[in-house]
């Protein structure tokens, strides 16, 4: 089937942002292509993939965290919330928080993919009568309108599970939580997912598989270039690295070129050196301390917090500060 002009026009203008995101990100002399881009629908099936693997520990103890303290959080969170939560994909751990909420006034799935937002609200909203489902499709870093729910909430309490505040750099991180703020205002609160330091061996692990899950996902991005924006990457010339870099705290993921080489993109043309990186994805962690320490600067005061039991993960509750 022919699709519409204007169906066709917006397929055009995402695949011009891809093309000129990645061609620039190349033209660096730290070559670099936006971490957003992993995620077509291989990379998103793929990414599944990873969270059900065994050194990925991430996903099994934030599940074991809410699970077992699913109630006490919603105690904390408090009756009449609107709850927000940052990207619609886990509808496990939502339904946990959920179910220990004391009556919640509305639940609002904020995510920027339509399909897994509507898909989210379609299998909740019929388990979840009492509360109103009210999907909105946005980049949480950007601004976005809160939908007015008919019952009137007592307050705002945003939910980020996944350890995705991980992917942005401390700068950037302290800039969105500084947005929640503002964006919940006075007696608003936010319950976030932040994953540990700990062990090197055991973060590293997580991210290089043995069955080798990340690195088909890592490399999926090369996949997608060729495929969609006429490019010859040779796949079997780059491999996947994710290294932790403990001064800085971070997991630096991206691919790594076997030989000098060169790699066509439409018309451009790219050198690539022996062992030359492009980095794809950071995944920053925190000790608890350090976490709160960000999120005060930004207006935000810790008041509770869970781990699972091995102290892998963490799941805190901070609240609105009236005073910043
Ligand atoms: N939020 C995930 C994390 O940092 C994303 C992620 C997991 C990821 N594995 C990856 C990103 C491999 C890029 C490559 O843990």
């Amino acid at each position: 089937m022919e699709s519409s002009p204007a169906v066709q026009q917006r397929a055009n203008g995402t695949r011009d942002a891809f093309r000129q995101d990645v061609l620039n990100g190349l033209a660096y002399s730290a070559k670099r292509v936006p971490s957003k881009y992993l995620y077509d629908k291989r990379g998103s099936e793929l990414f599944d993939r990873i969270c059900q693997l065994d050194e990925y520990y991430l996903t099994r103890c934030e599940l074991e965290i809410m699970e077992r303290f699913a109630p006490e959080m919603g105690q904390q969170i408090g009756p009449g919330v609107m709850l927000v939560e940052y990207g619609s994909g886990s509808s496990v751990k939502t339904r946990y928080l959920l179910d220990g909420l004391p009556d919640p006034v509305a639940y609002v799935p904020l995510d920027i993919s339509d399909e897994h937002l509507h898909q989210t609200a379609r299998e909740l909203a019929p388990d979840y009568q009492a509360i109103e489902v009210l999907p909105v499709c946005a980049d949480f870093m950007q601004d976005f309108k809160l939908p007015t729910p008919e019952r009137k909430p007592t307050h705002t309490a945003v939910y980020f599970p996944g350890s995705t505040i991980g992917n942005l750099n401390p700068t950037r991180s302290a800039r969105l939580l500084g947005r929640i703020c503002q964006l919940c205002g006075s007696g608003g609160g936010l319950l976030i997912g932040v994953d540990l330091k700990k062990d090197v061996r055991r973060i590293e692990a997580a991210y290089n598989d043995r069955e080798g899950v990340t690195a088909q996902f890592t490399l999926n991005l090369l996949r997608r270039i060729n495929r969609e924006l006429d490019a010859d990457f040779d796949l079997e010339a780059f491999s996947h690295r994710a290294k932790y870099n403990e001064p800085r705290g971070r997991v630096e993921i991206g691919l790594v070129s076997h030989r000098d080489q060169t790699v066509h993109i439409g018309d451009e043309t790219f050198a690539f050196a022996e062992g030359e990186f492009i980095h794809t994805e950071y995944s920053h962690k925190y000790t608890i301390d350090e976490f709160a320490g960000l999120a005060a600067g930004a207006g935000l005061a810790l008041h509770r917090q869970w781990t699972d039991k091995g102290e892998n993960l963490a799941v805190l509750h901070f609240a609105v500060n009236d005073a910043h």
